[in-house]
């Protein structure tokens, strides 16, 4: 893995295109959650104080080529230059040779940031014309992106083509953790996953229950198992046709005896807003809807976080914006967090919902790793290689 740390590699007076993940949540104008670009602040120090001359690309949003005033980056390198306490130099105007002059000219250990690089059609076509032109403003290119390394864009995959190729220290951060709970992994490993749909986790449920000693599904996608093993799931969240996905899952955890845990209790309720009722899940009526888990599961689910090494927990187990139904999420989250610091054993957490919820219960502490990636962290866990990874093991 060639990585910025590398002994070898000599910064000084280099100009360092360093590829991030800026595409922070924003409204009215105003940045609502900052934690990418709090994140990205060790490599940026790092290549700072080695006195490389630092030129940040990222994306914010899906303008598709088109400028787009309110995606501007602009607000968020006023954000970065707070946060680090030093003078980003912002280049709005489009990449051309002018672009080049002024970093040419910029000083060692200086940072510019370029426009939101998704105003250029080109990015997303990962057009090879425009990778070259952008790699011509530095020297070496640094990717520090791992939630975009998904995409085969320029910025991303194309570029590595012309230019050497590094990873930056936030991607190996999270490589490294990823490949703690998908390869080198410390038995008993087991998987707590949510969310609503299940056909939009299958994959990784199929590719993790191959290595995983237990994987709980709890949230919306329980439900879909719960009605195609005959139970009524009244007006739940559930995806009706998914009969042969479930019997896949239920043949996977037998071939690599993996064990399968669903809700025996539920939470139920006739309304979101409602007030929640505590059912065995034989017992859910008609017009009745399963928005947490019960103190049975709860219980199981403490067992098995108890009992592990490794643990991996990716969705809310219930409705938790409602007070009625957060017990289930905050209480698998209480039992890691007490677990990894007690045991020190190992634990990640990531995908949108399940950051949200981590922090609303202030829990942001109690991982060994949280990954603020969304489609790059799932598509990870599916066993995919992502473009970006595997454009920079190709660079030489
Ligand atoms: C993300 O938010 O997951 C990344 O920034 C990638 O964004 P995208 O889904 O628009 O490519």
């Amino acid at each position: 893995m060639k990585n910025i740390l590398n002994k070898d590699l000599d910064l000084k007076g280099k100009k360092v295109l360093l590829r991030v993940d800026l595409n922070v949540p924003m409204k009215n104008g105003a940045i609502t959650e900052i934690s990418r670009i709090e994140k990205i602040i060790p490599t940026i120090k790092f290549l700072s104080e080695k006195q490389a001359k630092i030129i940040i690309l990222s994306h914010i949003g899906r303008p598709k080529g088109q400028i787009i005033e309110g995606m501007s980056l602009k607000p968020i390198s006023e954000k970065l230059s707070y946060l680090l306490n030093k003078n980003i130099s912002f280049n709005k105007q489009p990449i051309d040779k002018n672009t080049r002059l002024k970093i040419n000219e910029a000083s060692n250990g200086s940072i510019t940031m370029l426009e939101n690089i998704r105003f250029n059609k080109e990015e997303e076509a990962n057009d090879m014309e425009f990778a070259k032109k952008i790699s011509n403003l530095g020297d070496i290119y640094v990717n520090d992106a791992f939630s975009c390394s998904h995409r085969s864009h320029a910025s991303i995959d194309g570029i590595t083509s012309f230019i050497p190729s590094y990873f930056g220290l936030q991607i190996t951060e999270e490589i490294s953790a990823l490949e703690k709970i998908t390869n080198e992994i410390e038995k008993p490993v087991s998987l707590i996953i949510g969310g609503a749909k299940i056909s939009t986790k299958i994959k990784i449920i199929n590719n993790l229950i191959k290595k995983f000693d237990n994987v709980v599904i709890v949230g919306g996608m329980a439900n879909t198992i719960l009605k195609h093993t005959g139970k009524n799931v009244g007006k739940s969240i559930c995806e009706h046709e998914s009969e042969n996905m479930v019997k896949q899952i239920f043949e996977n955890s037998k071939k690599y005896n993996c064990k399968i845990v669903v809700p025996e209790d539920v939470i139920v309720s006739k309304k979101l807003d409602g007030i929640g009722k505590q059912k065995d899940v034989q017992a859910v009526e008609d017009d009745e809807m399963i928005l947490d888990i019960g103190p049975k599961t709860i219980s199981s689910i403490e067992k098995i976080i108890n009992n592990s090494k490794t643990l991996l927990w990716n969705g809310p187990a219930g409705y938790f914006e409602n007070p009625n139904f957060q017990d289930g999420t905050k209480k698998i989250l209480e039992a890691i967090s007490i677990k990894t610091t007690k045991d020190k054993i190992f634990s990640v957490a990531g995908g949108g919902e399940t950051v949200a919820a981590i922090n609303k219960f202030g829990k942001s502490n109690c991982f060994t790793f949280i990954s603020t990636a969304g489609g790059a962290f799932l598509e990870y866990l599916e066993g995919k290689t992502l473009p970006g990874i595997r454009a920079l093991n190709q660079n030489v």
